[in-house]
């Protein structure tokens, strides 16, 4: 429900990714509050004691004030492999020699792992002039300094049977059985959706670990260019992620050049000597070949590391085996930030974005319309606008278009990337809340009569105007970059691809009508709503059971999704 009331509790900034059905701001305190000093005071205090809840449900940041607290948290913060048996207390007062220690969680992962964050910087930094680079026997070592640290007892400091266990942060999605479960048992197809949003969520630690690992890999980085940042962007940071998915970053070295235009003194302006490359295209290459290799050679725990240079986006994939998240980094990318600014605040001004696209990008998943392999599957990124669009459709409309952004957007708001005209307002406060009601299940259900009936062989998608186009060329599924409009950003999709979506999409509309019929609480059922549609089994058996309905029934049905010309249609045969 659209209310005034759930309008202001889901403006929140990005910390408020925490496993909590109502989004709350985890808003890290800069005083030491958490100090392990306190800490220790509390006696029983169970392990991961990052602060994750907080009564102020009022956003006080924009997207760019929480990525740049995050950052700097990050900096202060080390990562520690343990031994699996370790007295928290023990680990936390050692740590305490060195500094305040701010917050701290554990996690498991192939090893115990902590993330321990400092109140100051200077303890990380003391923590690291005691540190050792370790004697390795027969090998020999690279004699490299990072805030990925080994912890080694030197004897076992106390009986294992004394210490208090320690209680690992999740960093893993519920297995399927476990989410299954979960829908089965929900009361109705809305709670359904939040559930999936709440157990599916980024939590605050893993959001902290992803800011952490760019940080680790940033301190490699500046060794070649210093000053530059690397920045996450995409669904780590723009609400939509889900827990395992991706870490994209970019190496940003926007301050480094901008540096170079605000040094003029007088009449003299310094310059660096650089080297000249023929273009932008080769000097990005450049930059990530080196990059890759330092990462190769240096970055602990970076392992895979496949340097993907002729990609229309040059980048650098590896794996963060401590962290279990899979790296894409690439550079300049500060209009894919731009975008994932524009999908934050999409995800914070109604409530019910999040957990739609939520449901969609794991519909879309089980079915293997979405894929981690890159090839003609449609992506996250393109069912997000999907999304965002059909929301902006709805009567009155749930969202506001790009453009109705832009026209709120004032002076401070301009944003010009590459000739782009990136600008939007970032000020929720300017923007109307919807007076659309609908429920989840409905809006479920609509989306997808919605797209099952869309005329994807002459319109295109654009997020910008929030209204249907005549596609600019032949691609089967036309979306339209928002930012840079002569782009399709979902060009790879192919026809048949396309094909699987549309009938996916008229099953899954198909199956929540039928439920119509019957209530979740009976005994007997088979799995409802949006359990039912995350199975591929009933999903085929619904196939069956259509064409045992008879054609005339079903007619009768997509008649009633939505009253158009059969020419509205996608290129599709249906049965
Ligand atoms: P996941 O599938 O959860 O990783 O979603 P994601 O949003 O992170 O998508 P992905 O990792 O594929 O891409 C990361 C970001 O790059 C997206 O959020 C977009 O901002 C941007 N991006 C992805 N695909 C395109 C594209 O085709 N065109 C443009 N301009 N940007 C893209
Ligand atoms: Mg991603």
């Amino acid at each position: 429900m659209a209310t005034r009331g759930v309008w202001l509790l889901t403006r929140l900034p990005l910390c408020s990714q925490t496993r909590s059905p109502v989004q709350c701001p985890a808003l890290r305190r800069l005083s030491c509050a958490g100090t392990v000093a306190a800490g220790l005071r509390r006696e029983e205090q169970p392990s991961g004691s990052v602060e994750t809840g907080c009564q102020d449900k009022t956003p006080t940041k924009t997207f760019y004030e929480e990525q740049d607290e995050r950052r700097e948290q990050a900096q202060r913060t080390v990562l520690v492999h343990c031994p699996s048996k370790i007295s928290e207390k023990e680990f936390l007062k050692h740590l305490s020699q060195h500094g305040p220690v701010h917050s701290h969680f554990f996690y498991e992962s192939f090893g115990l792992y902590a993330v321990v964050e400092f109140c100051q910087k200077d303890s990380v930094d003391s923590l690291l002039n005691v540190t050792q680079i370790p004697a390795m026997g027969m090998e020999a070592v690279i004699p490299f300094r990072s805030r990925f640290l080994n912890l080694k007892l030197k004897s076992p400091s106390r009986p294992v049977s004394e210490m208090s266990p320690i209680q690992p942060s999740n960093q893993l999605p519920p297995s399927n059985r476990k989410l299954s479960e979960l829908l089965y048992s929900a009361e109705s197809v809305d709670d359904q959706l939040s559930t999936l949003l709440k157990e599916l969520q980024l939590t605050e630690e893993n959001t902290r670990l992803r800011y952490l690992i760019c940080s680790l890999i940033e301190d490699i980085a500046t060794a070649y260019f210093p000053g530059c940042t690397i920045r996450p962007f995409g669904s780590s940071v723009n609400t939509f992620g889900k827990l395992g998915c991706d870490l994209d970053m970019f190496i940003d070295l926007h301050e480094t050049r901008k540096l170079r235009t605000h040094k003029r003194i007088g009449n003299f302006l310094m310059e660096f000597q650089v080297k000249n490359v023929p273009s932008e295209r080769i000097a990005t290459q450049k930059i990530l070949t080196v990059i890759g290799e330092s990462l190769d050679h240096f970055g602990p725990g970076c392992v895979g590391i496949q340097k993907i240079l002729n990609a229309r986006c040059p980048l650098v994939r590896f794996s963060h085996q401590a962290s279990g998240f899979q790296c894409d980094l690439t550079t300049n990318n500060r209009v894919a930030l731009k975008s994932s600014e524009l999908l934050y605040i999409y995800g914070s001004m109604d409530s019910r974005v999040r957990a739609l696209v939520f449901s969609i990008r794991c519909w879309a998943r089980a079915h293997s319309l979405t894929s981690n392999i890159p090839g003609s599957w449609i992506t996250n990124f393109s069912l997000t606008m999907m999304v965002i669009f059909f929301l902006q459709r709805r009567s009155p409309p749930i969202l506001p278009t790009l453009d109705t952004l832009k026209a709120l957007a004032d002076t401070e708001d301009k944003c010009i990337i590459e000739g782009n005209n990136c600008t939007f307002t970032r000020d929720l406060n300017k923007i109307k809340p919807s007076e659309n009601t609908e429920t989840l299940e409905l809006l479920l259900k609509e989306f997808f009569e919605y797209f099952g009936n869309f005329a994807f062989n002459k319109n295109s998608i654009n997020i910008r105007q929030g209204r249907e186009q005549n596609k600019p060329d032949s691609s089967p599924l036309h979306i339209e970059n928002p930012f840079e409009t002569s782009l399709n950003i979902s060009k790879n999709v192919n026809q048949s691809q396309l094909q699987r979506f549309v009938e996916l999409a008229r099953e899954s509309a198909w199956v929540l009508h039928q439920e119509d019929a019957y209530l979740p609480s009976s005994s007997s059922k088979p799995p409802w709503g949006l359990a039912a549609l995350l199975l591929p089994s009933v999903m085929q058996s619904t196939k069956k059971q259509k064409k045992r309905c008879g054609s005339e029934r079903i007619k009768s049905l997509l008649e009633s999704m939505k009253s158009g010309s059969p020419e509205s249609s996608a290129n599709t045969s249906r049965n």
